[in-house]
């Protein structure tokens, strides 16, 4: 709190005291004087900025305002080897730093950062496609909806995700899962190659051939183990020419259980659906009650997705969208136009991820009840939202188990419980969280797991180490983390052990 106070003073006083110490009265590192050291050569479109800057807004505002990290001073590399440096001046120095790509990360873990360093990633963002070699090259600055037209326009697809907004590179060192999984597999297992700053500053390759124990670790747990500054990733071939058929429906309270009993019969006991088939439901407020707002999505014909999905469009939804968009339109355009919604900055969204395999049709009747109840009693948590995805997962379990550090591939479901309300100190906080654990508990208890797993990058932050990484891969991973950041410089994104 004290340098917050110390940076907001006047910039004579402010210059001062930099110029007086390293450090701060209570022996804290002095950002403003260490990171502009004249004896670092930054290049010349880094931008370091400080609490005040419209550069220090732009490098640091992010997706969720709930339980932020909060730094002191930003840095916006323009180079990898800039990256390195703000690394090695930040150890050096004992200076906590988190490093961030989209800035769509919400565990609250990355709030145990206060008054570090903002590592902005934002203007690593080139793209490049190899249309011979049918590679995407892309920095860490670069975001889902970034990709979409020139990967598309040189005749391939990716399997990116469900928002336009979120960073590219984020999503994958977590997994990056999305509705062409079943086609393709996850966004990780397009992975070719990266280069990887490391917590003490090294620039390496991770490939098959290069740093293979690294490439491992980081298709899994990469925020635990260096910043990707650039990676490569294998393109497919255009399947149905990259067309979706896309129905937007919207079915009213009283059909709750018959669309989860419905979406459960979809499932063969090893996918929720066949490989170009995909669905995303949530649970939202409507009016007086909670309803189901879904997008289905098939890569094939209309005719054919009319036959597959009978038994959905049978069950008589209150309105319909049905039409074709192609890939590179499908995120902006499907689940109702919501992208640009979801992707607003600066909200209040406290988030609980949960991993299934299998659809517990009673469970969710349950809950579908009790969130109607939250939303009658506290309108103020009307923009709750509870979110089923669907995706197959054929080409991912096609994958060998122990390829990557990626450890639920066997998950046939992804829940996410997307509480939010206006600013915080808000009083529906508490009841929000007390319902979030609960409604957690009871799907992680009949979600064929045994118990509580999540995917890395929809995890809250209060799980368990085992629930997060796995318990067969837990071991391997601390040995990596122990040889590449033994001081855990990068901890804050639900740290594995030292
Ligand atoms: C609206 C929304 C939609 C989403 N949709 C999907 C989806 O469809 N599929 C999916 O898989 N996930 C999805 N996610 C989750 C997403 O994968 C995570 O939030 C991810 O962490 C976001 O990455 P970022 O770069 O945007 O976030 P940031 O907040 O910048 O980073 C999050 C974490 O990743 C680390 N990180 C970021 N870049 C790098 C890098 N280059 N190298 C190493 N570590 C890095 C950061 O250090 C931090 O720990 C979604 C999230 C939101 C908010
Ligand atoms: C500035 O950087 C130089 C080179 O690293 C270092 O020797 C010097 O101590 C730094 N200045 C201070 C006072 O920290
Ligand atoms: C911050 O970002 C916005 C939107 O991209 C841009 O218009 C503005 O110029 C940026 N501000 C600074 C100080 O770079
Ligand atoms: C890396 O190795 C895996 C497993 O052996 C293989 O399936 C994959 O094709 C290889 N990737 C590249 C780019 O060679
Ligand atoms: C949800 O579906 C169940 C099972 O069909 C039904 O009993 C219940 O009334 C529905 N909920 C609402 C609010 O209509
Ligand atoms: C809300 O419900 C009404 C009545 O069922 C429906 O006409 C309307 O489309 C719904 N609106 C949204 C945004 O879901
Ligand atoms: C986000 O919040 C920051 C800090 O309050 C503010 O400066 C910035 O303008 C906001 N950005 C947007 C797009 O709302």
């Amino acid at each position: 709190m004290l340098y917050i106070h110390i940076l907001s003073l006047p910039c004579v006083l402010r210059c001062s005291r930099a110029a007086a110490s390293w450090t701060q009265e209570d022996g804290a590192p002095n950002l403003r004087a260490i990171l502009t050291n004249t004896s670092i050569k930054w290049s010349s479109n880094t931008k370091i900025s400080f609490p005040g800057d419209g550069d220090f807004i732009n490098a640091t505002t992010r997706w969720t305002v709930f339980r932020p990290p909060t730094y002191q001073a930003a840095v916006s590399p323009a180079t990898e080897p800039d990256v390195s440096t703000a690394i090695r001046v930040a150890s050096e120095n004992s200076i906590p730093f988190l490093g961030t790509g989209g800035r769509h990360g919400y565990g609250t873990t990355l709030g145990n950062l206060q008054g570090g360093l903002a590592l902005d990633l934002s203007k690593l963002n080139s793209v490049s496609v190899d249309k011979d070699a049918g590679t995407l090259t892309v920095g860490p600055g670069v975001h889902f909806g970034d990709v979409l037209d020139p990967v598309f326009n040189a005749g391939y697809m990716l399997p990116t995700g469900s928002c336009s907004c979120v960073g590219i590179l984020g999503a994958t060192v977590g997994a990056g899962i999305g509705r062409l999984s079943g086609l393709y597999g996850l966004l990780l297992d397009q992975l070719i190659s990266a280069r990887v700053v490391t917590a003490v500053g090294q620039m390496v390759t991770v490939s098959n051939d290069t740093n293979p124990d690294l490439f491992w670790g980081i298709r899994g747990a990469g925020a635990n183990l260096g910043l990707l500054t650039s990676a490569t990733f294998q393109l497919s071939p255009l399947v149905n020419n990259g067309d979706f058929s896309s129905y937007d429906m919207i079915f009213p309270a009283a059909k709750n259980g018959s669309y989860f009993d419905v979406l459960a019969s979809f499932n063969d006991g090893s996918s929720a659906f066949p490989a170009k088939l995909s669905a995303a439901s949530a649970i939202s407020y409507n009016s007086t009650t909670g309803e189901i707002l879904a997008n289905w999505a098939y890569v094939g014909s209309q005719d054919e997705a009319d036959l597959i999905i009978k038994p959905v469009l049978d069950l008589d939804p209150s309105y319909i969208d049905r039409r074709v968009i192609s890939w590179p339109r499908f995120t902006a355009e499907a689940q109702f136009g919501l992208d640009a919604a979801l992707c607003e900055v600066n909200k209040t969204n406290d988030i609980y991820g949960i991993n299934t395999k299998n659809l517990d049709t009673a469970t969710f009747t349950s809950i579908f009840k009790q969130v109607g109840d939250y939303y009658a009693q506290w309108p103020d948590g009307q923009g709750t939202t509870i979110t089923l995805e669907a995706f197959p997962n054929q080409a991912s379990l096609a994958v060998p188990e122990d390829a990557t550090a990626y450890p639920w591939r066997d998950a046939q479901y992804n829940i996410l419980l997307q509480f939010t309300w206006e600013a915080s100190g808000n009083t529906v906080e508490e009841p929000s969280t007390r319902l979030a654990q609960s409604i957690r508990e009871q799907i992680a208890s009949s979600s064929g797991y045994g118990g509580l797993t999540v995917y890395v990058n929809y995890a809250h932050g209060d799980e368990q180490i085992e629930e997060i990484y796995g318990r067969d891969k837990l071991s391997r991973l601390v040995e990596l983390k122990r040889a590449w950041d033994s001081n855990n410089a990068f901890s804050f994104n639900n740290p594995l052990p030292t």
